[in-house]
């Protein structure tokens, strides 16, 4: 943990430049558009510590799998967002001499991330031999209106003295992965062009045949005039650039702007990439710097109008909340649904930037309240085009007749993770996915997407659990054995009481949605019927397992049990153990964190926030009493789920606590580990901290639902709610709350169990 951020409400800001934050800098200055996304490197060389990151959504390398002992089942290969080709990149060199932060004194650095209009700025002044000193401005975003552009403005004023300025503007795609497996380049050349009016190149990825065309345009300006010049062209394998000088003159400014498009083969024909990459560049070349700035600024209003959290009375906390909204409005904006959310986002290559069940079980929520609902719609239906890919991986599992297990980590629907306990056996992932089209449905009420994706998908889920579980006859009971549910810390376990419990739920769910679209389309049910050859014995089956499915319970303290004989163990609470030896994950042999009593992250008690209507306040009180205090957090998951449930209890500071856990774990440094990359999935968990958890929002028989309290520490907090046609904003203070319909669409809501309707652009004011 390590606070070097300026608190701001609107910005991050950094000030001094410490070569030992720089890589986590490089992370939490990330900018992306959900097209592309870039990590905050430098635009000039920089030789001390860095990690180049430049990513493209959906270009991905499929790496040859590593692991020491092959087991039957596994994927081949563990699927990476692939860094790509470098555009930011100049080489600056005053006087011969080359402007590198690891080399030279530098002074009044700042790195500023302005999320209100999304753009990174960086200035400083770094001191030349003979004591010349140049102030730097460098300024540069990715469009989230022309979503394969980025430019850049990158000013020099020489403050002391005039002289001879050398630029080499460059695109590199001979760029590595720091995770590859094998140290293997994943990209080859295609081609490259490079005149004195033009420098594209295109390369192709190995295996997968992503084509990525990226071409750059550079300008100059002087003292507030265009300078025309004429570059010497270079070229080197996969690489492109334009060298030119100018000369520099004391305390005028002389400003390079670089514009690129990067354009790939996965949104268009290969064969014209090099001519739409050239369209999209002479576009932003058309519209110029700050006029692209400004619609950026303008596109960036419109996201906070549906998105922003506002806290009154805490910077901290304001600007956490902001951060976390702003990356991940960065990394999906829901237009293409090939695409999901890595954990990592944009900022970081750990987790290869691919699919897990983080994105039903955690990310859903914010989009479906702070978006328009086509956008959570293709998150659904990204999985529903995986649904053969989940069909044949369990088949090589020996699962048959059209039973699905999603996988834990996919690019294109493939399992690709390949830890044995993981893949083989972590299979809750299925459940959150069918829990996904329930949480969906049920909040906008767009029920036609059951007949027309949803039942597809939640048949062959059922037909999973069906297969997974077995029937023991001594105790007319249905078991599921070698799992390993939410809780990582605890492998092959039989009946882990939430994979249990979401399983038998999946089996009840799809049977109520079969009812409902007999019920209102007998015609399509028929159809779906035969299509999906659902058979009156095979239904029985699901009722018969319902029915009779084991959950492991502790009448005595009336909890439920994570797995069989979780009692056995030794009891300990986390906060008995001296606090040397955590992070457990860091600190012990896997095998004692296996035969530990500590939880990584909400199990049973993921269940009990999932179904939550189902359980009454003592049983979540006595279930979250006895495993909070076990709980060791080492899951960025985990904190907000017990935060939102502490809340629900009245336990106020618990809910504080586990709210600061996550809310500045990227802006803080909290788990010593933002170099790799921010916890993108992670973020959406502390929107749900703040707004399920402190607002007590819920969506329940089609009516919202608001159990507000605030923390102590706050004065007042505000969020937005996107629901139905209407856009809500929720204020909450100590003795009051008020809700605000931006729209004209009237909305009943029910605060601390009363019925009140928010009227079409009024206000309602409710005092406790
Ligand atoms: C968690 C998983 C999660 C994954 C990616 C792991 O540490 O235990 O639940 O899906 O990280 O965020």
């Amino acid at each position: 943990m390590k606070q070097y951020l300026k608190l701001d409400e609107w910005s991050i800001i950094e000030e001094g430049f410490d070569p030992e934050n720089h890589e986590v800098s490089e992370s939490v200055f990330s900018i992306g558009n959900g097209h592309m996304g870039q990590r905050a490197n430098f635009e000039e060389d920089y030789t001390g510590k860095t990690l180049q990151g430049s990513y493209m959504a959906g270009v991905y390398y499929p790496d040859k799998t590593r692991v020491g002992w092959w087991k039957n089942g596994y994927p081949e290969y563990f699927a990476k967002v692939l860094n790509s080709t470098n555009w930011i990149g100049l080489n600056i060199a005053i006087e011969g001499e080359n402007l590198d932060l690891a080399k030279l004194p530098v002074r009044d650095f700042v790195r500023t991330l302005n999320m209100k209009e999304g753009y990174l700025e960086r200035t400083f002044i770094a001191t030349l031999s003979g004591g010349k000193e140049v102030k730097i401005q460098a300024k540069r975003f990715v469009s989230i209106v022309d979503k394969e552009v980025g430019a850049i403005r990158y000013s020099i004023t020489p403050l002391n003295f005039n002289g001879e300025l050398k630029v080499t503007s460059y695109l590199d795609a001979d760029v590595k992965n720091k995770d590859a497996n094998y140290d293997e380049k994943f990209w080859d050349e295609v081609s490259k062009e490079v005149t004195t009016n033009h420098a594209s190149v295109t390369v192709v990825t190995k295996k997968t045949e992503y084509v990525l065309c990226s071409t750059m345009k550079t300008e100059l300006v002087h003292d507030g005039l265009k300078v025309a010049f004429n570059p010497v062209v270079s070229e080197k394998e996969k690489y492109v650039a334009h060298t030119f000088a100018h000369g520099l003159v004391e305390k005028k400014e002389t400003v390079i702007y670089k514009y690129a498009a990067n354009v790939t083969s996965r949104d268009h024909e290969a064969s014209s990439l090099a001519k739409i990459a050239m369209d999209r560049l002479q576009g932003a070349l058309v519209k110029g710097f700050e006029t692209l700035l400004s619609e950026q600024a303008d596109a960036w209003a419109e996201k906070w109008k549906e998105s922003d959290i506002v806290i009154e009375g805490d910077v901290a906390a304001q600007q956490g909340i902001r951060f976390n909204i702003f990356q991940l409005n960065q990394t999906y904006t829901g237009e293409d649904d090939r695409l999901n959310i890595g954990p990592k986002g944009f900022t970081g290559e750990k987790y290869g930037g691919s699919t897990y069940w983080d994105t039903e079980a955690y990310c859903l929520p914010f989009y479906l309240s702070t978006a328009d609902p086509k956008i959570s719609r293709n998150l659904l239906i990204y999985r529903y085009k995986h649904l053969e890919k989940a069909i044949e991986n369990a088949e090589k599992l020996g699962f048959t007749d059209g039973a699905a297990l999603y996988p834990m980590v996919t690019m294109n629907g493939e399992e690709s993770h390949n830890e044995w306990e993981i893949t083989f056996e972590e299979i809750h992932r299925n459940g959150a996915i069918a829990y996904g089209i329930y949480n969906y449905v049920n909040y906008t009420a767009d029920k036609d997407y059951l007949a027309e994706y949803g039942l597809d998908v939640l048949v062959a889920i059922s037909r999973f659990w069906a297969q997974r579980v077995n029937y023991v006859s001594s105790k007319n009971q249905y078991m599921m054995l070698g799992v390993t549910g939410p809780n990582e810390y605890e492998n092959n376990v039989n009946n882990n009481w939430y994979t249990n419990r979401i399983a038998a739920w999946t089996l009840e769910y799809t049977l109520s949605v079969m009812d409902y679209i007999k019920e209102t389309d007998k015609a399509r049910f028929d159809e779906l019927e035969s299509k999906l050859k659902i058979s009156s014995e095979e239904t029985s089956k699901w009722v018969d397992i319902i029915g009779k499915m084991y959950y492991p319970f502790d009448e005595e303290m009336g909890i439920y049990l994570q797995q069989d004989g979780f009692l056995d163990k030794e009891l300990i609470r986390v906060d008995e153990l001296d606090p040397k030896h955590l992070p457990l994950n860091q600190n012990w042999s896997w095998d004692r964190i296996l035969r530990s009593c500590f939880i990584k992250q909400a199990d049973v008690l993921q269940g009990l926030y999932f179904l939550n209507d189902e359980f009454d306040m003592e049983t979540k009180k006595k279930n979250f009493d006895f495993y909070e205090p076990m709980t060791v957090h080492e899951s960025s998951l985990s904190p907000c789920v017990h935060s939102i449930l502490a809340c629900e209890l009245g336990y106020k500071e618990k809910a504080y606590e586990m709210y600061l856990r996550t809310a500045r774990l990227d802006l803080d440094n909290y788990n010593n580990d933002t170099e790799d990359g921010c916890h993108t999935t992670s973020m959406a968990g502390t929107w749900m901290s703040v707004v399920q958890g402190f607002g007590g929002f819920k969506v329940k028989n089609d009516q919202l639902i608001l159990n507000p309290f605030i923390p102590g520490e706050w004065s007042s907090f505000s969020f937005k709610i996107v629901f139905r046609g209407a856009l809500l904003n929720i204020k909450v203070s100590a003795d009051e709350i008020t809700i605000t319909n931006e729209t004209k669409v009237s909305t009943p809501v029910i605060i601390h169990g009363t019925k009140h309707t928010v009227n079409g652009s009024a206000s309602l004011t409710i005092q406790y």
